[in-house]
């Protein structure tokens, strides 16, 4: 995620953009560094932790700088540590660099600069971006054609900021799908990953669009796209207060973050699929995969019900066996671990004592281990043998939602992987990649059924009781949709496999009691509507998740949704969980209840 920002002006710069920083706290913190005008060069002052520790190292300096730009990182690949935190130098040290998101090529790019003699501090992506607009300046030119030529040769999602010592007074930054905003004032120009940050200076900003660069002196800000064509930037004027433009806009973090799962995907997906194949790095061995006899996943909370996923897609799509475990019970049962057999703890935070205290008792046993985690140098990704991160950025509420989605990919993801090592027969990897190729797009769609699913949540909003249920994969996600109501909506929820609904909850079906299906798998289609029509005879109300290309709920439920099909059943039973985070938001909200704090919970919850 991270943060960016930077300022020309008649202010001292570097305050201000650590004031700038300050305003991102909420898009994580691990390390944090600025760089700025020195009398003959730039300078740069970095350090792994917490801002605090950065204002210590500029409060020794007191630099008293007219332009700079600062970082706050919030890792996706490399440790939080001094020498990976930004600002980046180039080769010559004449250029210092920012940077937001992920330069997919830059392993190739790395390889020809070391070529041409050049050499790296760090593991980064961002190191090498400094390095190749360093080579690109040295061919002449002014910065920002360096940065024009350079940002042609990455691919990737990214957003970043440089300046040189042969042109001070300058700033330029370039964006291609992470996010810029420029702040425009009298004498001054900045820029920030986001709104909040500008605020204090300015109200009028413009969003820096994808392939275009902005130079930002005291004199103005000049936009132009990536062929040197100088564009009008759109500015508008910013009515939010902070703690609004904190949440983008939206009134809740747990909507905000519910409403970047399109990009949350893109964002889990970046650099691990290529054609039609998967590349997850740092993975076990090949030769590993075929030895393993069982998968154990243990994880609490929506997690958890993350894993109810992966056991649901290990099985059908590998035959692997595996059991899915709360890390609370686990570490008590005293579980029959066989030597071959692999652990795979799935955490947001990866601070979870109950999942930690799991991860220790696999280790003291033995046992392979693999994190699935978002917190990069928390305690799980750590200790565990391997990780795969699950990149959706720092989830603010309480209640996870853009999490689960990234923990579904990332599941999804190693299954496809472990499909092409073994060239398991039956399994077409391709068809999973086009599949999660589709995922943004569909999710996109999802979030737009808002409106829709906040008239069905302000009707139920003071329901005694909502059934949730589905077959298969549907009942999984029927589980995490009622954790979602029961938390942040205080609503009691009974939620199980439709088949089960005869054996006693069924008992509970009042008239108008309201009853969510999820109902995405066509494999099991027949089934659920029996199961519907038996709720429906007691008076029950159904609402219906469907693929849109599915017409055989329509007249049999009370309300149909329909979300666009992907191409993979597992994929669209994920996403299913889309509309209904949302008509648990939206009956939160109706409810009047504290959405992104619901009482009696916590987001880490570090205590056995
Ligand atoms: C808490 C949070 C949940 C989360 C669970 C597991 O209960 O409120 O949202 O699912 O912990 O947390 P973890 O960080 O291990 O995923």
């Amino acid at each position: 995620m991270c943060g960016i920002a930077g300022y020309v002006g008649k202010k001292n710069a570097v305050q201000v953009v650590i004031d700038q920083i300050a305003r991102l706290e909420y898009r994580g913190y691990d390390s944090a560094g600025v760089a700025f005008d020195g009398p003959s060069s730039i300078k740069v002052l970095k350090s792994a932790g917490k801002l605090d520790r950065l204002r210590e190292l500029v409060a020794k300096e007191d630099p008293q700088a007219t332009s700079a730009i600062a970082h706050s990182r919030w890792a996706t690949h490399g440790a939080p540590t001094d020498l990976n935190a930004h600002p980046h130098f180039d080769q010559a040290n004449k250029i210092a660099l920012v940077h937001n998101g992920i330069i997919e090529n830059y392993m190739e790019l790395k390889e020809e600069l070391v070529r041409a003699g050049h050499t790296f501090q760090s593991e980064t992506d961002t190191e090498v971006a400094a390095h190749l607009i360093g080579a690109e300046f040295e061919k002449g030119g002014s910065l920002e054609d360096a940065v024009r030529r350079a940002s042609r040769k990455m691919t990737g999602a990214f957003a970043f900021v440089v300046m040189a010592e042969s042109e001070p007074g300058k700033i330029v930054c370039a964006r291609n799908a992470s996010p810029l905003v420029l702040g425009f004032t009298e004498g001054e120009s900045l820029l920030a990953s986001d709104i909040p940050a500008l605020l204090p200076y300015t109200r009028r900003v413009a969003i820096l669009e994808n392939n275009q660069v902005a130079v930002l002196t005291e004199a103005g800000i000049e936009v132009s796209t990536l062929d040197g064509k100088v564009v009008e930037p759109e500015i508008f004027e910013v009515d939010w207060d902070s703690t609004a433009a904190e949440k983008g806009g939206f009134e809740h973090f747990m909507l905000k973050e519910i409403m970047e799962q399109p990009d949350v995907v893109r964002q889990c997906l970046a650099g691990r699929i290529a054609g039609n194949e998967v590349s997850l790095d740092g993975l076990f061995s090949d030769h590993m995969w075929q030895e393993i006899d069982r998968v154990n996943i243990i994880a609490c909370g929506t997690a958890y019900h993350a894993g109810l996923m992966g056991k649901t897609l290990f099985e059908q799509m590998l035959q692997l066996p595996t059991d899915v475990y709360f890390s609370s019970e686990f570490r008590y049962g005293d579980p029959l671990l066989s030597p071959r057999s692999l652990a795979v703890f799935i955490s947001q935070s990866g601070e979870t004592a109950d999942s930690l205290a799991a991860l220790r008792l696999c280790k003291q046993r033995r046992i392979r281990t693999l994190g699935i985690v978002n917190v990069v140098g928390s305690s799980m990704a750590r200790e565990v043998d391997r990780v795969l991160f699950t990149q959706a950025g720092p989830e603010i509420s309480v209640a996870s939602t853009k999490a689960y989605l990234a923990q579904g990919i990332v599941l999804f993801l190693l299954g496809l992987h472990i499909a092409q090592v073994k060239e398991m027969p039956g399994v077409s990897v391709s068809a999973g990649v086009q599949a999660l190729r589709n995922l943004p797009e569909a999710i996109q769609e999802a979030t737009e059924l808002a409106d829709e699913m906040k008239e069905i949540a302000e009707k139920f909003a003071q329901a005694p009781l909502v059934f949730f249920l589905g077959r298969r994969a549907d009942a999984n996600v029927a589980l995490e949709a009622a954790l979602k109501l029961k938390e942040i909506a205080y609503i009691p929820t009974q939620e199980c496999p439709a088949g089960e609904m005869k054996h006693g909850p069924l008992a509970l079906i009042e008239q108008g009691t309201l009853a969510v299906f999820g109902a995405t798998d066509p494999a099991t289609r027949d089934k659920l509507i029996s199961n519907i029509r038996e709720v429906q005879a007691r008076g029950g109300y159904v609402l219906a998740v469907t693929t849109s290309d599915d017409p055989s709920l329509d007249g049999v439920a009370e309300k149909v949704i329909k979300i666009r099909p992907t191409g993979d059943a597992f994929l669209n039973a994920l996403l299913s969980i889309v509309p209904l985070q949302m008509l648990a938001y939206y009956m939160a909200h109706a409810r009047g209840c504290e959405i992104d704090q619901p009482r009696n919970l916590a987001k880490s919850v570090t205590v056995e």
